[in-house]
């Protein structure tokens, strides 16, 4: 819960409604970005407070520079690398588009079908793994696209906007089988589910430190042992052994290796505390008529996607807004404008694509976030179908 004080001067002074004392916030949006854990912030302020940069060869730059290799083996140690095979990055989009360059030279392309634009947009024309409709990859379609010769295939461990969570061991066994690669979009499950890239048998991996409680600006690329040599897609003065050049953010990656820290610390009762909050908002939501979306998959337990049959995903989110409480239309893109969701349509949910929205507990989520939304949810989809013509209330197929 936050407060935020209510803004002086909105208004003329006679348009000003009597004291209303600082509106209560929800914010149920961590899968846009989760709050900044307490160490990274530390961490962050230690940093940006010690001059140097780490390729400089006086004392201020072996000091930052010791401060970079203890964040790469932190990052190494917690997701199953070698800390040679950690390429810090701006963050995920860019993580996803550099493995995705350097892997894909000779490979024909696979896109799981519900994959981040970060993915899709990086290989546009690729061929698309096909989904079930809770949103769990095909792997026999898979196998039969992988016997048609060598393949990079890219298949995310966790929904952004469904926190389907898919199987991810499984697609990496058979893609070793066929000589394939496999590059695993890891954002929405590092810090939530163990994430381990050699025990995954998967070749690479992508993380964001924004998105597991570190400050936006770092995220990073874990290789394999198999990586072939550093292809950049930013080249330069040879930084991160060759394979993205530039300066490294390291206040950044000094907050994303304690966030990643943090997680790992968290109590091992985490995710079935955040599982029963999202349960009193699913009771909730189901009762006002919304449908879950992705219900039978195994799914991250701080998301659920809610649809609302015949209302817009964007009104909802507004009206969410107004009452304090922070949600998400699907993916909204960065002009803040609300598309029908590709992840819903390729689990051939027809209308509901454009109706729902995506409720994510951050790692500091309460009793009294989940209890805002139960109260506040059945009044507002009751307002908004009650403004539908009855032809629209039809259930979608
Ligand atoms: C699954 C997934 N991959 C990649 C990204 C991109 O991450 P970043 O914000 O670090 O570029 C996101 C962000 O929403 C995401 O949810």
């Amino acid at each position: 819960m936050t407060r935020i004080p209510t803004p002086p001067g909105a208004g003329p002074p006679e348009a000003t409604p009597p004291a209303a004392g600082p509106q209560v916030r929800h914010y149920l949006d961590a899968n846009a970005s989760e709050p900044l854990r307490p160490e990274a912030r530390a961490a962050l302020d230690a940093a940006l407070a010690a001059p140097g940069n780490p390729a400089s060869v006086h004392a201020d730059g072996r000091a930052a520079r010791r401060r970079l290799e203890d964040a790469r083996e932190t990052t190494a140690a917690a997701f199953g690398a070698s800390p040679a095979n950690v390429v810090f990055t701006s963050g995920a989009t860019e993580a996803n588009a550099l493995a995705l360059h350097a892997l894909a030279p000779g490979r024909q392309v696979v896109l799981g079908a519900t994959e981040h634009d970060s993915v899709l947009a990086a290989v546009p024309g690729a061929r698309r793994l096909p989904v079930d409709r809770d949103g769990v990859a095909d792997l026999d379609a898979l196998a039969a696209l992988l016997a048609d010769g060598p393949m990079l295939v890219a298949l995310m461990a966790a929904n952004n906007e469904t926190g389907t969570l898919q199987p991810i061991a499984a697609a990496a066994a058979l893609c070793r089988r066929f000589g394939a690669w496999l590059h695993v979009d890891a954002v929405q499950a590092a810090g939530r589910e163990k994430i381990d890239l050699a025990a995954l048998g998967a070749h690479s991996l992508a993380l964001s430190g924004h998105k597991l409680g570190g400050p936006m600006g770092a995220g990073a690329l874990l290789l394999g042992p198999e990586a072939p040599a550093p292809r950049p897609l930013i080249p330069g003065g040879g930084q991160e052994r060759g394979w993205r050049a530039g300066t490294p953010p390291l206040a950044a990656i000094a907050g994303f290796a304690a966030a990643v820290r943090a997680a790992a610390r968290a109590d091992a009762g985490e995710p079935d505390r955040l599982a029963g909050l999202r349960a009193t908002i699913e009771q909730a939501a189901i009762g006002a008529g919304a449908v879950v979306c992705g219900a039978g998959a195994a799914r991250l337990a701080n998301t659920t996607c809610l649809a609302l049959p015949g209302v817009r995903a964007d009104a909802q989110v507004i009206a969410l807004d107004l009452a304090g409480i922070a949600v998400s239309a699907g993916a909204a893109c960065s002009s803040g404008k609300v598309a029908a969701s590709h992840v819903l349509a390729a689990m051939g949910l027809g209308p509901l694509a454009s109706q729902a929205i995506r409720v994510s507990l951050p790692w500091n989520a309460t009793a009294a976030d989940a209890a805002a939304f139960a109260a506040a949810y059945p009044a507002i989809a009751a307002r908004l179908r009650g403004a539908l013509a009855p032809a629209e209330m039809a259930p979608a197929a």
